[in-house]
């Protein structure tokens, strides 16, 4: 049975067993992924909510500043930053800019490569920066984004939906959900290309993984 949870204020510490709203019904995986994904780890719904906590905490985070450059790593932010950007500016004072940098290091692998493939982004230099990223692993993507943004610009800070909590000597100013340390998809996320169109994140089978 999933935990119901009612507080979204914040970093919400997700059991094995996931957890969703009472308001939801017992989450099930879609039956067309019933072979490939073991369960719902976090509903739609607990995504929304957490997400209009987080822009409640960069908002205080970023008091003083009247504008913001959101910058999404691809592919896997994407889901996650179109939704809290557009809370951001519709909850707070803060205006918002948009930049992407794309970043790769898995493939078609459950491993990192352990290189960081970084594509450019636009001049950035002297900006607030909110680095929005979906998942932090062994956090070698972050280290590698974080070296190279933090110099950039002049307020930097750092916003992931979901930690599992094992990478060390990175800086997280906003956590979204921790996580056990299964392999997730969903919601942006993929396993081998599949799974980001999912609108909660879901536990891939182990028996499936390479
Ligand atoms: C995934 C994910 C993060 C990174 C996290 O990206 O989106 O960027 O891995 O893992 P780490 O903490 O071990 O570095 P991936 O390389 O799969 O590219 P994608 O976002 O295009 O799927």
């Amino acid at each position: 049975m999933h935990k119901v949870v009612s507080d979204f204020s914040k970093t919400v510490v997700v059991p094995e067993e996931g957890i969703r709203l009472a308001s939801e019904p017992e989450p099930k995986v879609r039956e067309k992924y019933i072979n490939e994904l073991d369960k719902v780890l976090i509903t739609k719904g607990c995504l929304d909510a957490r997400i209009k906590g987080l822009a409640r905490e960069i908002a205080n985070g970023f008091a003083g500043v009247d504008e913001i450059t959101c910058v999404v790593v691809l592919k896997g932010g994407m889901f996650f930053a179109a939704d809290l950007i557009r809370v951001l500016d519709e909850q707070s004072k803060l205006r918002t800019r948009l930049d992407f940098i794309k970043c790769s290091s898995y493939g078609d692998r459950s491993y990192s490569s352990g290189s960081v493939q970084m594509c450019q982004l636009d001049n950035i230099e002297g900006e607030n920066i909110l680095l929005i990223e979906d998942i932090v692993d062994t956090g070698g993507t972050l280290r590698v984004l974080q070296n190279y943004l933090k110099e950039k610009g002049k307020n930097f800070k750092t916003c992931v939906l979901l930690d599992k909590g094992v990478a060390s000597g990175i800086e997280l100013d906003f956590i979204g959900f921790r996580i056990p340390r299964v392999f997730v998809g969903g919601y942006g996320l993929d396993y081998a290309g599949k799974y980001r169109g999912l609108p909660e994140i879901v536990v891939i089978k182990k028996e499936l993984l390479k």
